[in-house]
């Protein structure tokens, strides 16, 4: 199979083919990491931007590694450090950017649609980092790594999705993601954080967690985002903790072998408890670990790699 997408903008676009071809060229990195020597010359000469207007660990760090470790250039750039603070518009700083010919361009924005603006004005390849409440297609892609890693397969999984769904772009680009395959999703929260007719995504709503953890081979745990206004959708973060934080207790009535996901940063007390993140179920590191591979695996296709 040949990639022939310019950029990477959301799961909502790829095919179960090519979401396979992503994992399948990750896991063939995925040894690199644990090298002594992590560094391999695939991209030497190739140049990657990170332009971050939202915090980050994970997705950042991650791509700088990833572009690194295939010998590519990464270069950093976040807002507060940039001349948005001097009143910079996103295209223009995408167009003064892009005047240095970076061969990609990573994109984290408050706006939903941001990345998108620039993969139409721009001739580099653009990847979606998240934007607003709208789309992480690389969280999703590297969920999707785990679950197959840990499971053996994505076919048959039945996955619960717990927490602030309506403001989640981790739900939205792993729901997208999951309905390529024989799938079975449920999402549970409060009902003011769960989008109205998101059915029609082919998802199942519940909002009892204990319910909704039932029967599951993978739960998802995910964070009340503060930074769009999550709160002010639920009474008391000490009201939704009651009902929404994932302990050890609520374990014992689901599956033997679930896996606990979480896309981070995790609110410890708030929709995970400490024995949960740091227990046997957890693969919450794992996802992290894979988040690197998953990048190389989308920097190499996008500049051109094959299988
Ligand atoms: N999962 C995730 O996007 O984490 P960061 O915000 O730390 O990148």
């Amino acid at each position: 199979m040949n990639w022939d997408h310019k950029d990477l903008l959301g799961t909502r676009e790829l095919s179960r083919e090519e979401i396979l071809f992503i994992l399948d060229t990750a896991d063939s990195f995925r040894d690199i990491s644990r090298r002594d020597i992590k560094k391999v010359p695939t991209l030497r000469g190739k140049t990657v931007i990170t332009l971050f207007y939202e915090a980050s660990t994970r997705t950042r760090i991650s791509f700088e590694l990833a572009a690194k470790r295939l010998s590519a250039d990464a270069v950093n750039i976040t807002a507060s450090t940039s001349s948005y603070v001097k009143g910079e518009t996103l295209i223009d700083t995408g167009k003064n950017l892009q005047s240095m010919q970076p061969d990609v361009i990573i994109i984290r924005h408050s706006m939903p649609g941001a990345p998108h603006m620039l993969a139409k004005n721009l001739q580099s390849s653009i990847v979606n980092a998240g934007d607003g409440a709208h789309e992480h297609p690389t969280q999703a892609l590297l969920d999707l790594f785990t679950m197959r890693e840990k499971k053996g397969a994505i076919d048959g999984l039945k996955v619960a999705i717990i927490g602030d769904i309506a403001h989640s772009r981790v739900a939205r680009s792993n729901i997208f993601a999951l309905d390529k395959f024989d799938t079975e999703v449920t999402v549970c929260g409060p009902p003011t954080m769960i989008p109205p007719h998101i059915e029609d995504l082919g998802v199942n709503v519940e909002y009892d967690m204990q319910k909704a953890i039932a029967d599951k081979d993978v739960i998802m745990m995910l964070r009340i985002q503060k930074e769009r206004g999550g709160v002010t959708y639920i009474p008391s973060i000490r009201e939704y903790s009651a009902l929404y934080c994932l302990k050890e207790e609520h374990l014992a009535r689901a599956n033997k072998d679930v896996i606990i996901m979480h896309p981070g940063p995790m609110n410890r007390g708030t929709e995970i408890s400490d024995a949960v993140a740091d227990g046997p179920y957890s693969v919450i590191l794992d996802q992290v670990e894979n988040g690197v591979a998953v990048r190389m695996a989308i920097l190499y296709l996008l500049l051109g790699g094959e299988s």
